[in-house]
């Protein structure tokens, strides 16, 4: 009978997921299994929310004309941040590969629901940003259950969430939280690939805690 325990060696491997999770760009053109992605929305639908709201909303993304308006978007975004940049910062900027949107198989959208019916308002009366905080929670379980599969996710902010709502026909209502490129990766790696090409690597964690 399952009791919900877990043991010392779903512990390890489950630290193991944590520390082989990473954010992937670089994806093989392979397909998804049938069922696979169903699977993995099924248990970013176990994620938390406020006041069990449930306002992820999720849009596979397959048909050509959106996905072109997306990666249009991403080329404008993309050299608007560059221009932001200057000297040997732009040149490392320009050399990143930030998006794996032409070779994974498999784009989601994912938006949050400004008002939700479920959870009937409980618990965001003065913090109504936590529908969305809610939103990342499953997008993180999802990137959990993907890797857990061997499944790579990429999550793509360089973009306009307005573009991006309009490409893909969505009701008003809804505010885009992610878009994550899906499929499997051309390599396994415990160290984040901004780290591996030097634009940012993990830090000393002890500036950011506080005990008071
Ligand atoms: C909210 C959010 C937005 C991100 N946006 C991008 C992005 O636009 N392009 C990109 O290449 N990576 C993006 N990333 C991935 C981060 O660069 C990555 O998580 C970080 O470098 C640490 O690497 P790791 O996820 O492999 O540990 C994003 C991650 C998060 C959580």
């Amino acid at each position: 009978m399952d009791t919900g325990d877990f043991d010392a060696d779903f512990v390890a491997d489950f630290d193991r997921l944590l520390a082989w999770r990473r954010d992937v760009r670089r994806f093989l053109e392979d397909p998804l299994p049938d069922g696979l992605l169903d699977d993995l929305l099924a248990r970013a639908e176990l994620a938390p929310s406020v006041g069990n709201s449930q306002p992820w909303r999720w849009v596979d993304v397959r048909s050509r004309a959106p996905r072109r308006a997306v990666r249009a978007s991403f080329e404008r975004a993309n050299a608007e941040a560059l221009a932001g940049y200057r000297g040997d910062r732009a040149a490392h900027y320009a050399s990143l590969k930030l998006a794996g949107l032409d070779e994974a198989p498999v784009q989601l959208a994912v938006f949050s629901a400004a008002d939700p019916e479920q959870g009937h308002g409980l618990g965001r009366a003065t913090m109504p940003e936590t529908l969305d905080y809610s939103v990342v929670t499953a997008v993180s379980t999802l990137w959990l259950a993907a890797r857990a599969r061997g499944v790579g996710v990429g999550w793509i902010s360089i973009l306009e969430p307005g573009a991006v709502a309009a490409a893909l026909d969505v009701p008003d209502d809804w505010r885009l939280v992610a878009y994550l490129c899906i499929g499997y990766p051309q390599r396994a790696d415990t160290t984040p690939e901004l780290e591996r090409v030097r634009w940012q690597a993990r830090t000393d964690p002890e500036p950011r805690r506080l005990v008071r």
